[in-house]
């Protein structure tokens, strides 16, 4: 389908940023940070957000060498933040292959993320822009203020306000901030920088409220990470929030709402309920919306194969089914 089309047009670039991303273990690094590094390259991913990076830069004539550079770094920040968040959620499982704390102690893999985040740091600041490694320090400030305040945040019991910060937070900022960033190679105006940042903005909070819909409705064989499991840890997000609004007399709803999101059994029977309900439709389609959001920021840029590209990225992020 048509997804296929503009993940090939970035292709080449992005083999070099995983080129890029696999040399920053060299034979100084401890041999299990590298053998880490090979590892979580090698499980692969999506590489969105280098290539949201790409079709920006390409549409606005960034150099290529730059888009590498911050493609590599965004990569990089993106993996690192996964490896803590896996260790956080006890999640086992990440892109069909065990995680890093399924194999290694929770020190191992919180040094290892920490690796992963000094060499992002490095690589945003080998772009050779200060303004970027300003704009790159505040979003990572963002995300893990936005994991803390989910951490914290009461089990079970949350607002539509609330889950909309927190999915800016842990996900749309650097979704932002990629599309940001990659104007800011560009020669590029500050309406043009602005336009691009609230493109990836709405296509990063669709992202997520996808992955929440995902997180119900997915096959893990396809996602590569278990489904359900956002709820049997007390984390409500778009779907249950609907269907907490849709049916208050569900008694597993209650249950919810009361704090009993430890009751295995019953949020189970809550998952598959939401699941099947009308709930999903609704968070689709507010993820629809983003999208359309998104479509028409980039409407005033001139018709173009990368501004075509740009366009399947945005709806590939709610039609994508891993
Ligand atoms: C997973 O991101 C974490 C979220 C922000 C939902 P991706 O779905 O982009 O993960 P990979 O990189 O493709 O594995
Ligand atoms: C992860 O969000 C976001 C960050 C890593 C900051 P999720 O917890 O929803 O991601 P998955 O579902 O584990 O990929
Ligand atoms: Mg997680
Ligand atoms: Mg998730």
């Amino acid at each position: 389908m048509s997804t296929v089309s503009f993940f090939s047009t970035v292709q080449d670039g992005i083999e070099l940023v995983e080129k890029r991303m696999r040399a920053q273990a060299d034979e100084k690094s401890h041999p299990d940070l590298s053998a880490a590094l090979d590892h979580l390259l090698a499980s692969g991913g999506k590489r969105i957000r280098p290539t949201l990076g790409f079709l920006v830069g390409n549409m606005l004539g960034s150099p290529q060498d730059k888009l590498v550079t911050l493609g590599a770094a965004v990569e990089m920040l993106h993996t690192a933040t996964l490896v803590h968040d896996d260790l956080i959620d006890g999640s086992l499982l990440r892109r069909g292959t065990p995680t890093l704390n399924a194999r290694w102690s929770p020190a191992a893999t919180v040094l290892t993320g920490d690796f992963l985040f000094a060499r992002a740091a490095k690589l945003a600041a080998e772009a050779d822009h200060l303004p970027l490694m300003k704009l790159f320090a505040e979003t990572l400030a963002v995300i893990v203020n936005g994991e803390l305040t989910q951490l914290f945040a009461a089990r079970g019991l949350i607002s539509r306000e609330n889950y909309y910060q927190r999915i800016y937070a842990k996900t749309a900022s650097l979704f932002e901030m990629s599309a940001r960033a990659a104007a800011m190679v560009s020669p590029a105006d500050e309406d043009v920088i602005e336009a691009v940042r609230v493109f990836g903005y709405e296509i990063g909070m669709a992202f997520q409220i996808m992955d929440d819909v995902l997180d119900f409705t997915g096959d893990q064989a396809a996602i590569g990470k278990p489904v359900g499991s956002d709820l049997l840890q007390g984390l409500v997000t778009l779907p249950a929030l609907y269907y907490l609004e849709n049916h208050p007399e569900d008694d597993d709803a209650r249950l919810l709402r009361d704090g009993g999101w430890g009751n295995r059994e019953r949020m189970e029977r809550l998952v598959n309920s939401i699941r099947s309900s009308d709930a999903i439709r609704q968070a689709v389609g507010e993820a629809r919306v983003r999208v359309e959001s998104a479509l028409e920021v980039i409407e005033q840029f001139h018709v173009s194969v990368e501004r075509s590209a740009l366009s399947e990225l945005a709806h590939y992020i709610v039609d994508r089914n891993s």
